[in-house]
């Protein structure tokens, strides 16, 4: 039986807002910013849900929350209700849920992000907050092509060219490699004490395996079909987790537990096995 808490059935309640400014990042991506109070409390890696309205409700990660009551987030235009999303202008009603799910734990020392596509969103978050904790901050970043590569000259500003390795499969920018043979490389040469990591489901799965090879603690934000939020409808399950409410962030540990899952297969609508 799931059980809602006080907090969680406030967090649930549909808001609606305007939408205060949209930036566009690159052909495929924006960045729409609005208030809302509850969000502005989000910790890096949680999520919310935005209705598009006459469209859909779909989940996007967190991309900033600040004390004066802005969040933004950032989308992909990949089908309808994002593309709709990519239409809307300065002024427009959106309705809004959240925060949910659990975000990162912020960890001291040697900390290393790796990201693979949109995956750079909620790490970029993250990597704002911890940055001054942090003795060192390496940012693995890496995706199709050099247009795909979102957010790398932000990334390149904040942590420095020489922490950042950039890798595009088809060599159109950085070293022409998958994120995952980078963090292969790195690890042979240098200790970290963290690792956090967000995109593709195969690229995390090749992360965690490297992760336990090398013995270095991992969080991953994990990315499933999402409906309710809020541990009802099961359609992100994953082994016995649901991603929106014991996740998104999960640790290795947890990972383990559910590798038959992890990197092999997510589901659809209909509760069918996708092999990724
Ligand atoms: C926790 C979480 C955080 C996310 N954060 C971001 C983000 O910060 N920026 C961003 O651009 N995208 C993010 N996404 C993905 C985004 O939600 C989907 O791309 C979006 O729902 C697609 O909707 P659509 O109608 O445009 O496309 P559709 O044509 O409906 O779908 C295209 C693909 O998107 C995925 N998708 C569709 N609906 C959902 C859904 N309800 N939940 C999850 N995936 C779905 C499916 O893989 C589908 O094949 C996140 C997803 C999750 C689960
Ligand atoms: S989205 Fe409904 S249980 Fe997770």
């Amino acid at each position: 039986m799931v059980r809602l808490l006080g907090y969680h059935i406030a967090t649930n309640k549909l808001r609606t807002t305007q939408i205060q400014s949209i930036k566009t990042e690159t052909q495929t991506v924006k960045t729409f910013a609005f208030k809302d109070k509850l969000c502005a409390k989000a910790k890096p890696g949680q999520f919310l849900m935005l209705w598009i309205p006459g469209v859909d409700e779909i989940p996007f990660s967190i991309l900033d929350a600040r004390e004066d009551g802005s969040v933004a987030v950032a989308v992909r235009k990949v089908g309808e209700a994002t593309s709709a999303l990519h239409n809307k202008r300065i002024g427009e009603i959106i309705g809004i849920r959240g925060p949910f799910g659990n975000g990162f734990t912020a960890k001291k020392g040697k900390v290393l992000m790796v990201a693979g596509g949109t995956g750079v969103f909620p790490l970029l978050f993250l990597s704002r907050k911890i940055k001054p904790k942090a003795t060192r901050l390496v940012f693995i970043i890496g995706a199709k092509t050099r247009e795909e590569l979102f957010f790398i000259d932000e990334i390149e500003r904040f942590c420095g060219k020489e922490n950042v390795v950039a890798s595009t499969e088809d060599g159109s920018y950085g070293v022409k490699c998958l994120a995952s043979e980078s963090l292969e490389l790195l690890l042979c040469k240098e200790k970290f004490d963290m690792i956090y990591t967000c995109g593709p489901e195969l690229m995390m799965r090749k992360v965690l395996d490297l992760a336990e090879k090398h013995g270095i603690a991992l969080e991953a934000s994990l990315e499933r079909l999402m409906r309710c939020a809020i541990g009802l409808c099961g359609s992100c399950v994953i082994g016995k987790y649901r991603v929106c409410r014991d996740g998104p962030i999960f640790s290795a540990q947890q990972l383990i537990k559910v590798k038959t899952e992890f990197g092999k297969f997510k589901r659809d609508f209909d509760g069918r096995k996708i092999s990724f």
